[in-house]
């Protein structure tokens, strides 16, 4: 294969908002300076993927979809350091390391990194194409800039090592990181996909005693408890009567919301004890708002933060993630569903809207 010339490769691309996903063949530039073509062999379907689709989330189209994923370089732009055949995760909020939030060891608050859909490349009709968080990973390949792929080791599984782009880094990273849960402390996570199920296995592994796992559909149960749940509740009108049974009639220490909707960040608020902290991990619309009463907020002094990429910086953090995948300290294959090839990508989309299993992972 020649290299500085552009690439056809195929890809998930969403047209329009609620229009049907579709692979095409789109046209990538070659690698500029500081850039690399990376080779996907595994990307994961993940909410905010979805959101993009169905127009929770603002995005320009059309648009390649996918932000989870691990693949090798595959050529490298003037410049570079990593050497072609290199395996890597991919990670949609890259570092500038200039800007005052990296400066301050808050690479994932990093200033060059607010769009949430980048123009690169085009479909082979001419359009100018966009990139989902700056990847457009449901693909059979994506050039980036070197900053936005970690190297991991090889010969870990693709299905799993994808994860550690975006579930796993968040769910972690929410625990470890912006909760800091400590041993011997109450967690609930609400909203158990990928995120959710990834914070629950992270909370037991943080010594958390009592971890109450809560979702709307039934079938979540067992997923949460093979997790790491030491108890399932549905999300309904005797959710708070459920948790204050489990909790001394005080709430939990931590409650993580997991779903990206207002009404869930008020029901994470109203599981928590005085005192507490409600973690927000998942991406809600621009419009929908959180009421909350100002006596409520005095009086109950509970925290509420966002966990953004699991406050984390993936450069340090995934290294150490594929290491325990590597030795078996994680094991992610209860979080995985089922595994699709790009043409069934589509399907993927469908069963994540339906709320069915945890994570559908590509394959390529
Ligand atoms: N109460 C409880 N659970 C709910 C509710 C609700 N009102 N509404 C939906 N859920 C559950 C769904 O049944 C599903 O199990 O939330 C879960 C969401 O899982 P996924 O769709 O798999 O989402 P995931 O990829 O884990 O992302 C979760 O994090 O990164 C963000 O944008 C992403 O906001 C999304 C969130
Ligand atoms: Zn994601």
């Amino acid at each position: 294969e020649p290299a500085g010339v552009p690439v056809i490769v195929r890809a998930l691309v969403a047209r329009g908002p609620g229009a049907e996903l579709r692979v095409e063949r789109v046209r990538l530039p070659a690698p500029g300076p500081g850039e690399v073509r990376v080779t996907i062999r595994a990307a994961g379907v993940c909410h905010s993927d979805l959101s993009m689709v169905n127009g929770t989330l603002a995005a320009t189209f059309p648009l390649v979809l996918g932000h989870e994923a691990t693949g090798v370089v595959a050529e490298a732009g003037a410049g570079t350091r990593l050497p072609v055949g290199t395996p890597v995760v991919l990670n949609w909020a890259p570092a500038c390391r200039a800007c005052w939030w990296c400066r301050h060891d808050e690479p994932w608050l990093c200033a060059a990194n607010t769009a949430p859909t980048v123009a690169r490349g085009e479909t082979e009709d001419g359009v100018p194409l966009h990139l989902t968080l700056g990847l457009g990973a449901l693909a059979e390949a994506v050039v980036v800039p070197e900053s936005a792929v970690v190297p991991i080791p090889a010969g870990l599984p693709a299905e799993q090592a994808a994860l550690l782009g975006c579930a796993v880094l968040t769910g972690v990273g929410a625990v470890g990181n912006t909760a800091r849960v400590a041993p011997g402390e109450s967690v609930a996570v609400i909203g158990l996909g990928g995120v959710g199920l990834t914070v629950l296995a992270a909370a037991r592994r943080a010594g958390a005693t009592t971890i109450l796992a809560v979702d709307v559909a039934e079938a979540k149960r067992d997923l949460a408890l093979a997790a790491g749940a030491t108890d399932f509740l549905l999300s309904d009108d005797r959710l708070s009567k459920e948790v204050r049974a489990r909790t001394e009639g005080r709430g939990v220490d931590h409650a993580f919301e997991c779903v990206g909707r207002a009404a869930t960040i008020r029901a994470a608020w109203r599981l928590t004890r005085r005192g507490g902290a409600v973690t927000v991990v998942g991406m809600g619309a621009k419009d929908d708002m959180v009421s909350l009463g100002a006596l409520d907020i005095f009086h109950s002094a509970r925290t509420l933060r966002s966990s953004v990429y699991g406050s984390s910086d993936p450069d340090r953090e995934v290294p150490v993630l594929a290491a325990e995948l590597a030795d078996g300290a994680l094991d992610l294959r209860v979080l995985i569903s089922g595994t699709v090839g790009l043409d069934d990508a589509p399907t993927a989309f469908d069963r994540l809207a339906r709320g069915e299993g945890a994570r559908w992972v590509v394959t390529l």
